[in-house]
This record gives C-alpha cells, sequence and structure tokens, in this order.
C-alpha cells in the first residue's frame, strides 16, 4: 500500500516532458511537445505531452495519463512498480504509509496542531542557540554560509531539528502530544517494526507560516550536500502545500503592486532581508493554479524570478500561463550571472536586483529571447530557422490583433520585412486550424463507425448523451472548485451517467474529493493508460475553451440530465403504453 502523499510527492517530482524525453524524441509544437508514438507505429507523430498539465496523449492510438501511466505501459509494469521507478528516478523512498491511517481517521483539531506545529517551531529555533558542535554548526550555516543576520534567522523563525532519532519527539511527548498527533503533523514517522522517529533530524528548518500566521508545515535542509536537499511536510489537516506560498505572511503587506515569485525559501529570504519584502516561493512545487489564485487575491503584477538554469526557465513559461489564466499582469526576470536570486543579492547587491527588476520583461518579449538565444542568427539557415520558430509562437496568439502588433515588432527586429513575415505566420494559422480539423475529423470518423471504442464500449449507443458526459466530467477534472460545487451541492449522481466509463470517472471523483486527493493524484491507480487516455483528452479538449465558469458547468448538467432522462424516456415509453393497455383493459 503507497500511500496518497508518496504518490504525490512521486509526481510533483517528476518532470514528465523530461521522463518521456528519455524515450521519445520529442519536438516542440507550440506550448506542448510531440513525437512518434512509443505505443503503436506511425510516421506523423500523434503522440502529445502537455507539460503544463504532466501528462500525454497519444491522438492516434489513444493511450494517454499521467507519468506512472506512462512508465506502466512503457516499462510493462504494474502501478505499484510504476511507482517504485519514478521514487526512485526522483530520489524518493517509499516508506513509512503509516500516515494514512490517521489521516483518514478520525479528525484531528487543527487549533491543536497548530500549536503543536507552534512549540516545534520554538524548540528547532532553540536548538539553533545551544551550545554543542552541532547546534553551532547549524547557526554558523545560516550565518556564514549563507551570509544571514541573526535578525533575519528570528524573523523567520529558522531552527534545527537535531541528529537524532527521537529528541525532538521526546520532547514533544513531554509538552503532552501524543505520537499520533505528531504523525499527522508530519513531525514523526512510524517505521514498519511500529516504532516511532522524528521526521525531520540533522536539518536545518524553515517554518512555513500562513496569511493568518498560523505555523502550518515544515521545510527542512541538509546542510552538505547529500541527498534529499529539502525534506518538506507532505500535506496535514492544517497544511495544504499547493495553496499556500511561503512568506506570504510577509509579503501580503507590501505586494498591493507587485509579487516577486520565486523558486527557493532561500531566495524568499535574501530577498526580504535586502528590503524586498514582496518575495514569495511555492513550496518544493511547480506553480499550481490555487497558488496562482491565491496570489490573484494579493496583487496586480507578478515578477517571476526563477533559477537561471533550464529548468527553471521551462518552470517560468509554465508559471507565465498559470498566471495570466488568473487575469494578472505577469513579467519575467533574467538574473545574468547568477543562479538564483539569493546567488545574485549577494553578488552585486541590491541596487543592481533593483535595474534586474526593472528590466522585467513580458511574455512576448520573454519568449522571443528565448528563442533567439537558441539560434546564431548570423548564419542564414539558423536565421531561417528562428524565424520558423517565431512565426510558430505568433501564430498561436489568438486574436489577429495581437498578431500583427507582434509581426511588425519580429519583422523589423530581424530586419525582413513585414509582408514576408506575415505570410509565414498566415500559413502556420491555417496549418494549426487544419491540424486541429483533422484531429477532430479523425475523431468523428471513429465515432460515425462506433469503430473500436473499447475504452467506452457504451459510446456508439448514445454518442450524444457521451460527448455531455465528456464535457461535465472535462470541467470536473479540471477545476477542483466545480468538483467540490457538485458534491457539497448534490447536482449529479451515478444514475446522472450512461455509460460505465462515465459512471467510474464520477465515482472516481467523488471519492477523491472525500479522501482529499485535490489534485486526482490517485487517477493513474483506477484507470488503465487507455482509459486515462480519454481522461486526458477531455481535459485537453476543455482546455481549449476559454469558458469554464461556473455558469457553463450547470449548464453542461443540465444538458446531461435532460439527454439521460429523455433516453431512459423513450425505452420508458414502450412499457408505459402496455401499462396503459392494460389499464384500459382493466378499466374496460
Ligand atoms: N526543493 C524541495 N526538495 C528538493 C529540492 C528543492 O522541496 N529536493 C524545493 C525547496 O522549496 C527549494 C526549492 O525547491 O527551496 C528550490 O530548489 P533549489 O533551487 O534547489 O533550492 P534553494 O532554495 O535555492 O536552496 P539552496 O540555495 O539552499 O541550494
Ligand atoms: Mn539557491
Amino acid at each position: 500500500m503507497i500511500s496518497r502523499e508518496t504518490i504525490e510527492e512521486v509526481l510533483l517530482r517528476t518532470d514528465i516532458q523530461t521522463l518521456i524525453g528519455g524515450y521519445v524524441a520529442l519536438k516542440r509544437a507550440g506550448s506542448n511537445v510531440k513525437g512518434l508514438c512509443p505505443f503503436h507505429s506511425e510516421k506523423t507523430p500523434s503522440f502529445t505531452v502537455y507539460p503544463a498539465d504532466n501528462s500525454f496523449y497519444c491522438f492516434g492510438c489513444g493511450v494517454g495519463g499521467d507519468a506512472i501511466s506512462f512508465v506502466m505501459k512503457m516499462e510493462n509494469v504494474d502501478y505499484p512498480d510504476a511507482v517504485q521507478i519514478l521514487a526512485k528516478r526522483a530520489g524518493i523512498t517509499v516508506i513509512d504509509d503509516s500516515r494514512e491511517k490517521y489521516s483518514n481517521g478520525p479528525k484531528f483539531d487543527k487549533e491543536r496542531i497548530y500549536k503543536m506545529n507552534v512549540d516545534a517551531a520554538k524548540f528547532f529555533n532553540a536548538q539553533l542557540f545551544r551550545d554543542n558542535p552541532d547546534s553551532r554548526a547549524a547557526l554558523d550555516y545560516f550565518t556564514k554560509e549563507r551570509g544571514l543576520s541573526l535578525a533575519t534567522v528570528k524573523h523567520f523563525g529558522l531552527g534545527y531539528a537535531p541528529n537524532s532519532y527521537d529528541a525532538f519527539s521526546k520532547y514533544m511527548l513531554s509538552r503532552g502530544y501524543t505520537y499520533e498527533e505528531l504523525v499527522v503533523g508530519f513531525l514523526a514517522g512510524k517505521s514498519e517494526r511500529g516504532g516511532y522517529y522524528d521526521a525531520f533530524r540533522n536539518r536545518v528548518m524553515f517554518p512555513i507560516i500562513d496569511v493568518s500566521g498560523n505555523v502550518i508545515a515544515f521545510g527542512g535542509r541538509v546542510m552538505d550536500d547529500s541527498k534529499p536537499k529539502y525534506k518538506n511536510s507532505s500535506d496535514t489537516p492544517v497544511f495544504k502545500k499547493l495553496r499556500n506560498l511561503f512568506a506570504l505572511n510577509f509579503a501580503r503587506h507590501t505586494c498591493q503592486e507587485t509579487i516577486i515569485l520565486c523558486e527557493g525559501y532561500m531566495d524568499v529570504i535574501a530577498l526580504h532581508s535586502a528590503g524586498f519584502t514582496n518575495a514569495v516561493a511555492t513550496l518544493g512545487t511547480a506553480i499550481t493554479s490555487e497558488q496562482a489564485r491565491l496570489m490573484s487575491r494579493y496583487t496586480k503584477r507578478v515578477l517571476i524570478c526563477y533559477d537561471a538554469d533550464e529548468a527553471g526557465q521551462k518552470a517560468a513559461q509554465r508559471a507565465l500561463g498559470m498566471l495570466e489564466e488568473v487575469g494578472l499582469e505577469v513579467r519575467v526576470i533574467s538574473i545574468p550571472g547568477a543562479k538564483d536570486p539569493d546567488e545574485y543579492i549577494k553578488k552585486y547587491g541590491r541596487d543592481r536586483f533593483n535595474d534586474v527588476l526593472s528590466a522585467a520583461k513580458s511574455k512576448f518579449e520573454y519568449n522571443l529571447q528565448r528563442i533567439l538565444s537558441r539560434y546564431d542568427i548570423n548564419i542564414p539557415q539558423q536565421k531561417i530557422d528562428a524565424i520558423k520558430d517565431l512565426a510558430f509562437m505568433i501564430s498561436e496568439i489568438y486574436s489577429s490583433a495581437e498578431r500583427d502588433v507582434y509581426i511588425r515588432e519580429v519583422a523589423r527586429r530581424m530586419g525582413i520585412s513585414y509582408e514576408s513575415l506575415k505570410s509565414v505566420v498566415d500559413s502556420q494559422v491555417r496549418k494549426n486550424a487544419e491540424n486541429k480539423k483533422k484531429e477532430r475529423d479523425r475523431k468523428m470518423q471513429q465515432e460515425a463507425v462506433g469503430y473500436g471504442d473499447k475504452v467506452n464500449p457504451d459510446y456508439a449507443r448514445a454518442p450524444d448523451i457521451a460527448k455531455h458526459e465528456e464535457r461535465v466530467l472535462g470541467l470536473m477534472l479540471l477545476f477542483p472548485e466545480h468538483r467540490e460545487k457538485v458534491f457539497r451541492e448534490d447536482l449529479l449522481c451515478e444514475e446522472d451517467f450512461f455509460t460505465d466509463l462515465g459512471k467510474n470517472i464520477f465515482n472516481f471523483l467523488r471519492e477523491a474529493c472525500e479522501n482529499g486527493d485535490e489534485r486526482l493524484v490517485t487517477i493513474s491507480e483506477r484507470f488503465t493508460p487507455e482509459q486515462m487516455g480519454r481522461i486526458v483528452e477531455m481535459k485537453a479538449s476543455r482546455m481549449q475553451l476559454d469558458s469554464n465558469g461556473t455558469d457553463v458547468l450547470l449548464e453542461c448538467i443540465n444538458n446531461l440530465k435532460a439527454a439521460v432522462s429523455e433516453k431512459r424516456g423513450e425505452n420508458n415509453n414502450p412499457m408505459d403504453r402496455l401499462n396503459d393497455l392494460l389499464k384500459k383493459k382493466r378499466g374496460g
């Protein structure tokens, strides 16, 4: 039995593009990447990876899913083995799954866990100032190695978890907490033989505090190069890492105009101590839509300030889309000559960082520069390739007026004529539309002949209803708030679905909601890669639409209910007629 937390951790730590890129040669196609499907033979790529959604789908053979589905299919292993393979790859040890039964058990008192966390934070902080070699080394790590002042250490409530199996737990027990509570709060673990141990050992500690000032979790870093570098609390009854941001409790006072979004705890701490108190970071994961929405409640503009490496730049691109989607103005900062903002501030000081901030680039500028950095435009062939890439980028912009502005700008910079660039872009726009149409046609053809729908055998019996189902499920799969609404207000039940696949997906969503699996990380355990393909497709076709609000959800639900009850009505009709006849006979 692998716990949900472990599965979640494994998925969060796996970059699907890198994973699949190890097996399949992938080429960029706009915001997605494509390649030749490893699961069926084909000459034109229909195997698509969606980095933003951490999923893949082959339009040709219908296989799809998350990283786990991919490994199951690719390595021909079952679910637990696939999780193990990915865990190993990400440097995660799959042990201690005892938390599960506690977190699924009786509800724990939030206030008590908050209080426990405060006591833990105080304990960790006090350890820094004790008179022993370990404690001195930890304090030195912060002050000497990382250059933090004592005031900063105090401000962020930093600490040290001693190098002991149970010193921390013992202390907490003496303060009246139980092992069960420590385990639920992710402060202790339970070994297979039934003993308990401290979750954080010999690590410097970063408490994570929410906007109401509650200590909700901890991150702990090793002081050398050993792995894993950080250990973070998994979700607990009081901690949903995908809904919180590090240091937002401080930043909220100064971020009305702008938030600086970084990758690391240390980046944020360095920025705050240099006076940039509007910096926040995600908690060891790529940014989520919940975090984007959280930011939109506090600010108007986000400056993405990620690490300079390729991983950081990829993540920045993903964050850009995520933040724009919630209506934030987004800019990207590049930090020349340093690997991350922390190093930059230390090397060049706060004034230079101010310059870097004001040189933040718009999405268009940023993409332009990323493309240009891949080519040497003094070489004609490379210049041509660069222009193709740029034309592709512009072709994906929806509004033609906006496209026109960028065509002018790029043509000017590349020293080519407006007309020639426009014709390249226009033909790419047509090609994009053709490709979309081809995909649609292929799907319609398959539907028309009811061909080979092994995944959803009921589809052919009522394609209209199945389509209504897919719309509703697509919305529910994509948006946690839609799921919550449906189940909270009891808007749908199993009987509202017609196909078995639809019923199964709906039931899974309900269970996931009840179990607090907000990211649906256990989905690939329930559905085969073939079924997962259908699920990814439902999401992908929904994602292309702009209208995904509550009103649309309600409309889709009504349409589904109407279609299903009409279908039932048809089926019942002969019976009704028979009943009528019988009644008449008896009466007559
Ligand atoms: N992270 C994590 N687990 C890891 C590595 C990283 O949770 N094994 C998270 C942490 O929240 C970290 C962030 O990802 O702060 C960014 O990672 P990285 O850039 O490696 O860390 P820094 O905070 O820059 O740490 P440092 O400067 O101390 O190396
Ligand atoms: Mn760093």
